[in-house]
C-alpha cells in the first residue's frame, strides 16, 4: 500500500502503475468528500458479483478501491455507487444483469446522485456495450476485464464528465500489483496466480472475455500469501482457469506443484485450495505433492464436460474418456479420502443419447461427490455456436434431468462415507437457520453445522460428523 498524503494532486497524474491509480484514489477521494459534505452524509457503495471465483477475487479489489476512495461499503443496491462485475458464462447470466439494471434505473431515478458502473466479463462483448449505450444510457461508467485495475481513473473519469465513460480494452499483457484490496472474509482468501486461458474449449467464451493466459511470477504470489498470512489468513484459493498449466510461459518456467510446495511452507497457512485443473495437464507430480501435503486440502475440483471421446474432441478438450477415468482412479488410489468434483456440460451440438451414455458412465465410474450440471448455452464467437446441430430444448432437458438424478443419488452416498468421522473444520459463519449453530468446511470442501460460539469464527476446530443430511452433515464439537 501506497501512502495518500504524499500525493500532490496539483502534479499530473504520474505514468507508472500502480502509483498512478493511487493519485486517482486520491482525487477521486476529493470528489467523495465535497459530495458527501454537501449531503450530510458518508456515499455508500455496493459491489455485486456474478461468475466465479474469478470475479469474486476481482470485486475484492474493486471493494479495496472504493474503501480508499472513501465509500462505505452496504449491500444495498440503492447506494450511491452501484457497480456489478458481470459473467457472460452463459446466455441467462447476461440475462440476469439486464433484468437488474432495470431496477437499478428506478433507484436511480430516486436518487440524482448515483453513480452506476458495470465492469467484468460480459463488458469485453462489443454487442453488450452497444446494447447498453442505445438503451441503457443511464449507465455512468462501462470497463471490461483487462483494465479493472484503472477503477480509480475511470470512476474519476465519471465525476468529472457528463457522459457514460466506456473503456474496454481486447486484451493485454499486463499485470499490476499492489493494489488496494478489501477480503469478504478475514480468515480466507482467493490469490490469483494467473488470468486469461489460452484452451479454446470450442463452447467457451472465457478464452475470449480474459484474454491469453499470463500468470503471476512466483515471487509475487508468495509474496501475496505471507502477507495474508500475517494478517490472520488461514486459507487461500489459488486460482486461474487452468492452474495446471502455471508458470509454463513465465521468463523463469516453474510448475504448479513447485508452486504449491513452496506456499506450502508459508506459516500461518494451514490450508491450500485451488481451482481449476483441466485434465489434461494434470500431473503425477501435482498428485504425489497433495498426496504428501498436510495442507493442501482434500479436494479436486476437475471438469469432465462430457464422457464421450467423441465429443471431447470436438469440445477441443484434448483428453479422452478412458484418459480421464485413469486419472481419477489414479488420484483416488494415491489420495483415498479426497472429494472430487466435476462440471458437466449437457446438450452439445450433435450430442446423441449415444454419447449421453457415456457421460453417464463416467459419472457412476467416477462417483463424484458433487457435479456441476449445465445446459449447453451458445456463445456468439465461440467455435460450436457456428455448428449446425445443435439439440431441441426438449431433449436436452430430458438429459439433464436424468443426469441431475444421477449426480445427487450418487453425492448423497459418496457424502455418508464420511459420517461418523471426527474432521478438522474451518469455522466460517453463524448458521443462517439455526440459532447457536456454526458453518464450517472440511478440508473436502463439504458443510458441516454444529453448535457452537462464534467466537470460534476464523479458527480450526475438531467436528464429529454425527449425520449427513445429503449434502451437509450436523455434528458437534470434539477436543
Ligand atoms: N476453466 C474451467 C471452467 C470455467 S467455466 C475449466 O476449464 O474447467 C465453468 C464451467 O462452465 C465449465 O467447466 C463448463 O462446464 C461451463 N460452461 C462453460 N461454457 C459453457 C457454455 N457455453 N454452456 C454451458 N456451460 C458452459
Ligand atoms: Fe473455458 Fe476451456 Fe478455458 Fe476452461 S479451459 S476457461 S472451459 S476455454
Ligand atoms: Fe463468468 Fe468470466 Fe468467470 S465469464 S465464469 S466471470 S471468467
Amino acid at each position: 500500500m501506497y501512502r495518500l498524503d504524499t500525493i500532490d494532486l496539483n502534479k499530473p497524474a504520474p505514468a507508472d502503475e500502480p502509483m498512478r491509480q493511487y493519485y486517482f484514489i486520491k482525487k477521486a477521494r476529493s470528489y467523495v468528500q465535497k459530495e458527501s459534505e454537501k449531503l450530510g452524509r458518508p456515499l455508500t457503495s455496493a459491489v455485486i458479483t456474478f461468475g466465479c471465483q474469478m470475479n469474486a477475487r476481482d470485486s475484492e479489489k474493486l471493494s479495496g478501491i472504493l474503501r480508499e476512495i472513501g465509500y462505505v461499503e452496504t449491500k444495498n443496491e440503492d447506494a450511491d455507487f452501484v457497480i456489478y462485475n458481470t459473467c457472460t458464462i452463459r446466455e441467462n447470466a447476461n440475462l440476469r444483469v439486464y433484468g437488474r439494471l432495470g431496477v437499478l434505473h428506478g433507484y436511480k431515478k430516486k436518487n440524482p446522485h448515483m453513480k452506476i458502473a458495470l465492469c467484468g466479463c460480459m463488458m469485453q462483448e462489443t454487442e453488450v456495450v452497444e446494447k447498453l449505450q442505445k438503451s441503457y444510457r443511464f449507465v455512468d461508467l462501462i470497463f471490461g476485464t483487462h483494465n479493472i485495475f484503472k477503477f480509480a481513473e475511470l470512476l474519476t473519469e465519471a465525476f468529472e464528465a457528463d457522459r457514460m465513460v466506456i473503456d474496454v480494452w481486447k486484451d493485454t499483457d499486463k499485470i499490476v500489483e499492489e493494489l488496494p484490496v478489501e477480503r469478504k472474509y478475514p480468515f480466507k482468501s482467493g490469490v490469483n496466480i494467473m488470468f486469461g486461458c489460452n484452451n479454446f474449449c470450442s463452447y467457451c467464451i472465457v478464452p475470449y472475455v480474459r484474454g491469453r493466459e499470463r500468470s503471476r511470477e512466483p515471487g509475487d504470489i508468495l509474496r501475496e500469501i505471507k502477507e495474508l498470512a500475517d494478517n490472520g489468513v488461514k486459507e487461500v484459493m489459488l486460482l486461474g482457469q487452468n492452474v495446471n498449466s502455471y508458470g509454463k510461459n513465465l521468463e523463469n518456467p516453474i510448475a504448479f506443484a513447485e508452486l504449491l510446495r513452496m506456499a506450502e511452507k508459508i506459516k500461518g497457512i494451514e490450508r491450500i485450495r485451488f481451482m481449476t485443473s483441466h485434465p489434461k495437464d494434470l500431473s503425477d507430480e501435482l498428485i504425489q505433492v497433495m498426496a504428501e501435503s498436510q495442507k493442501i486440502c482434500r479436494h479436486l475440483h476437475l471438469p469432465l464436460q462430457s464422457g464421450s471421446t467423441r465429443l471431447l474432441k470436438i469440445m477441443n478438450r484434448k483428453y479422452t474418456k478412458e484418459q480421464y477415468l485413469e486419472l481419477t482412479e489414479k488420484v483416488r488410489t494415491a489420495i483415498p479420502d479426497i472429494a472430487l468434483t466435476t462440471d458437466i456440460i449437457v446438450g452439445f451440438p450433435g450430442e446423441t443419447e449415444e454419447d449421453f451414455q457415456e457421460t453417464l458412465e463416467v459419472v457412476r465410474k467416477v462417483r463424484y461427490d458433487s457435479a456441476f450440471t449445465f445446459i449447453y448455452s451458445k456463445r456468439t464467437g465461440t467455435l460450436a455456436a457456428g455448428m449446425d446441430n445443435q439439440i431441441p430444448e426438449n431433449v436436452v432437458k430430458d438429459r439433464f434431468d436424468r443426469l441431475l438424478k444421477e449426480v445427487q443419488d450418487i453425492s448423497r452416498r459418496m457424502a455418508e462415507r464420511f459420517t461418523g468421522t471426527d474432521q478438522q473444520v474451518l469455522v466460517e459463519e453463524p448458521d443462517s437457520q439455526m440459532e447457536g449453530y456454526l458453518t464450517g468446511r472440511l478440508s473436502n470442501n463439504h458443510v458441516v453445522h454444529f453448535r457452537g460460539d462464534v467466537s470460534l469464527i476464523g479458527c480450526l476446530v475438531n467436528v464429529h460428523l454425527d449425520e449427513c443430511r445429503g449434502f451437509y452433515y450436523m455434528g458437534r464439537l470434539v477436543n
